[in-house]
């Protein structure tokens, strides 16, 4: 598939939208500075599937979270805003990810995935 680009000026903060790539679900999330600081205050060591916030997000971007919406358990597509980390909550078997889409609770083995993608302006990504 090709590349998409993305305006992300109409998204809020704390809001999130959802795009296709690929025939793929993409969470873009525009983070609060209070997600960010809970996505950062976790002690990294702990997590199931450890990986930094900042090696999740592009640098001078950090408000932006940007995911494969594909839980890594069985594949159900994971609600925004939902469940106890305020990032993501997969209804199938209880899955619950974080503020950088990081798995906290339930039984996925790992992070939500990053897409390839790169910033084109400061309101506008690439995906692909
Ligand atoms: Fe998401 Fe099982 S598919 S928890």
């Amino acid at each position: 598939g090709a590349p998409i680009e993305v305006d992300l000026s109409p998204i809020a903060e704390g809001q999130d939208i959802k795009v296709f790539w690929r025939g793929k679900p993409i969470y873009i999330s525009h983070r609060t500075k209070k997600q960010i600081e809970e996505a950062r205050a976790v002690n990294v060591a702990s997590l199931p599937d450890p990986q930094t916030d900042e090696a999740r997000v592009k640098s001078g971007h950090d408000q932006w979270l940007v995911v494969i919406g594909i839980c890594t358990h069985l594949g159900c597509i994971p609600i925004a805003h939902e469940g106890s980390y305020d990032g993501f909550f997969c209804p199938c078997h209880g899955s619950v990810y974080d503020t950088s889409g990081r798995i906290r609770q339930g039984p996925a083995p790992s992070n939500l995935p990053v897409p390839p993608y790169q910033f084109v302006s400061d309101t506008k990504i690439q995906i692909g």
